[in-house]
């Protein structure tokens, strides 16, 4: 029998709740009431509850909410804002977006989140000490960063600290739910996320009564009434529409997030049975080429990606495509190695955790409605791979 195994699957899960969602859509259309709907108000309240936050602030996607953050913190030209290299472009692009300069630091090699100590390395820097701003920890992968260690370094620095989960919505960290750390936590529905749009959105959570006013006047043209600014503000709000199908996926989130939990802990079973994975590893070498996501003790992890190290990664995920299994690189370059930074000088070997991490990361499917069967398939593959040859 031919495998398919897609790496992402949007159909499978639209088909299990198709009614509701047009439901949702037909709503609005029946309304035509398109821009900050009653859905959106819903959709903050809703997602700042599960985040135990006292507000959300829907906008047009995890870009925006990063930039809004920014913005509303007063970041902007001659600031510098620490954030990770192994991270998507848009946690950098943000910063760029709101003319101040990314400063660049590496991750822990175990969890690919950002590492404490190089932000203390960062912060310790003469030249720079002063104009850093900010701290951007990501949450990769779904799961939450080092939050302690980070929020104590911002509070003797004084620095507010700005949470990228747009991969981690739901995660916990020692019982704090993601995005609601720091003082705000940023969250994108693209259609890939754990909560997906049929299209772009994003939340930024704050328990901050203040920055939650300001991010609702950047978000729409800094007005507090219409065509009277008081800030330069953005159009960047979360469609009506957006919000009518995120609530109906909603309801189904904490379900689909512990089935991923279920799924990783399957996967983790089949690779250990398999032997080709020393459980305490963090590179992959020539006996052991397959190392696992490791979960921090006290992190309860979300899974929107289930990523592993591999050795020979390109050979592998050949091998898998040639079998009929999808997979995907998160992500092949640091961004202190992308050519829109190359002005910012910094060494290739600046981040030798990210450089490695770019080359090993394989991440495989992970989606509430892979079977059993599947995922035995995708680690037999990548099991067969490695013993013959
Ligand atoms: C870590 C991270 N930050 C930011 C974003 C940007 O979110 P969006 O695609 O909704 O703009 C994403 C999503 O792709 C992401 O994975």
């Amino acid at each position: 029998m031919e495998t398919n195994i897609p790496f992402i699957h949007l159909k499978s899960q639209y088909a299990s709740i198709r009614e509701e969602v047009e439901a949702g859509i037909h709503k609005v259309l029946e309304r035509q009431s398109f821009i900050l709907g009653d859905e959106v108000k819903e959709m903050e309240e809703l997602i700042a509850r599960l985040h135990n936050c006292a507000h959300g602030v829907g906008c047009a996607s995890g870009s925006d909410a990063l930039l809004l953050s920014l913005l509303a913190l007063g970041i902007g030209p001659g600031d510098k804002v620490i954030v990770p290299s192994f991270t998507f472009f848009a946690t950098a692009g943000s910063v760029v977006r709101a003319g101040a300069t990314p400063v660049f630091v590496d991750i822990d090699p175990r969890t690919m989140n950002i590492s404490p100590s190089t932000v203390e390395q960062a912060l310790a820097d003469h030249d720079q000490k002063d104009i850093i701003k900010a701290i951007i920890p990501v949450h990769l992968y779904g799961q939450c960063a080092d939050m302690d260690r980070l929020l104590s370094l911002a509070k003797q620095h004084s620095l507010p600290v700005v949470e990228d989960a747009a991969q981690s919505i739901l995660a916990r960290y020692g019982g704090r739910p993601a995005g609601s750390m720091g003082n705000c936590g940023c969250l994108s529905f693209f259609p890939t996320k754990n909560l997906g749009g049929a299209g772009d959105g994003g939340m930024i959570l704050t328990n901050d009564s203040k920055l939650a006013e300001l991010l609702h006047l950047l978000r729409d043209h800094g007005a507090r009434e219409r065509n009277f600014h008081i800030l330069a503000g953005i159009n960047s709000r979360l469609d009506t529409l957006q919000a009518a199908v995120l609530l109906t996926k909603a309801k189904h989130l904490p379900g689909w997030t512990e089935q991923r939990q279920q799924k990783a802990a399957f996967y983790q079973k089949l690779f250990l049975g398999a032997g080709i994975c020393d459980p305490d590893a963090v590179y992959p070498t020539a006996k052991f080429p397959v190392v696992l996501p490791y979960t921090q003790p006290g992190n309860y992890h979300v899974f929107n990606q289930y990523t592993l190290r591999v050795a020979r990664r390109k050979e592998m995920a050949d091998y898998l495509a040639s079998h009929g299994i999808g997979t995907a690189i998160y992500y092949p370059l640091p961004l202190h190695r992308q050519p829109v930074f190359s002005c910012l000088n910094y060494a290739n070997d600046a981040c030798p955790e990210s450089e490695r991490a770019a080359s090993e990361v394989l991440s495989i499917p992970i989606y509430p409605e892979l079977s059993d069967e599947q995922q035995a398939q995708v680690t037999g593959c990548i099991n067969k791979f490695y013993s013959s040859r």
